[in-house]
């Protein structure tokens, strides 16, 4: 017997994660319509449908969503937009923090407001929110993002509690480094110039967050990954796709006391130059 079609609307289907798990959903036979600012109007794709969608901005979420509900309601909603901001938090500007929490954590929210009575309606969905190893502990010069992702898994328990009832289910990916993030998404605070107090620190922790990005997992993998578990009826409430190493250090995060903690991630992130 021939499988229903489902439909799923992925946030941030451009780039990245997103565009890789937007690939996966396509070949596991899903509708997707993807929204990002870089779309234009009403184009298809490699057979996906393709929206404007600007996260932070209501209007957006709120056309979106109701173009989408008119070509097919969904039955999954991924929400994969995301961007970071590099810097000590002496000089990330509020603004700053504030661009980086509106599109990652308030975006979120905003999908989820327009989408959550769609589903209850329809008696039950899936949610799939990108969170990050980011949202389990907090790396030096990344405050910005690591908020923004530690505030994401703290909703999204109180939102799968909510909705159980109404048979939609809440998965938090926790994605470790992968091989997919452009740079254009991973600014610098404008304040970390070379005199900034923390420049050395913080050039070799940028140097060590972009090699393991490079040198990260494979990204076509995870969005098999997210597709296959997708599929099926029951879906977890979190799903950790990371290397070996990053399985290992969520672990240590949970087991060690902070002090030790700290000083691990400073060993491995900053690299101070030897005095000649
Ligand atoms: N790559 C990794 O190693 C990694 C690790 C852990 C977690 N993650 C998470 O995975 C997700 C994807 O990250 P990535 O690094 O793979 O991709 P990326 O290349 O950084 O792409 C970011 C995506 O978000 C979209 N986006 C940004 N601002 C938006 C806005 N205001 N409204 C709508 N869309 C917006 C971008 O599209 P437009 O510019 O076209 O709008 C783009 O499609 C993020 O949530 C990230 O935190 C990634």
């Amino acid at each position: 017997m021939k499988k229903e079609q489902k439909t799923a609307w992925v946030t941030g289907g451009s780039s990245g994660l997103g565009l890789h798990t937007v690939r996966a959903l396509r070949e596991d036979g899903w509708l997707v319509i993807a929204g990002a600012r870089s779309f234009r109007e009403n184009t298809e794709e490699d057979g996906v449908i393709r929206l404007p969608l600007d996260v932070t901005d209501p209007e957006s979420v709120r056309e979106f969503c109701r173009k989408a509900g008119e070509i097919s309601p969904p039955d999954a909603l991924v929400q994969c937009a995301g961007m970071l901001v590099l810097g000590s938090c002496e000089e990330t500007e509020t603004e700053e923090y504030r661009r980086v929490m509106d599109t990652n954590f308030l975006g979120m929210v905003r999908m989820n407001r327009e989408v959550l009575p769609r589903m209850r309606e329809r008696g039950g969905g899936k949610i799939v929110l990108f969170s990050s190893i980011n949202g389990l502990m907090g790396i030096p010069f990344q405050s910005a993002y690591t908020a923004s992702k530690h505030a994401i898994e703290g909703y999204a328990e109180c939102l799968a509690a909510e909705v159980k009832p109404f048979g939609i289910r809440v998965m938090l990916v926790e994605p470790g480094d992968h091989r997919s993030g452009s740079e254009k998404y991973r600014p610098r605070a404008a304040a970390m110039t070379p005199d900034s107090p923390y420049a050395e620190e913080f050039e070799s922790a940028a140097g060590r967050i972009r090699r393991d990005e490079n040198s990260g997992s494979d990204p076509d993998r995870l969005g098999r990954k997210i597709a296959r578990t997708l599929d099926r009826k029951r879906i977890p409430f979190r799903k950790r796709i990371a290397s070996a190493d990053q399985h290992l250090a969520v672990y240590i995060h949970r087991f060690l006391g902070a002090e030790i903690n700290r000083t691990v991630l400073r060993k491995y992130y900053i690299r101070r130059k030897r005095k000649a």
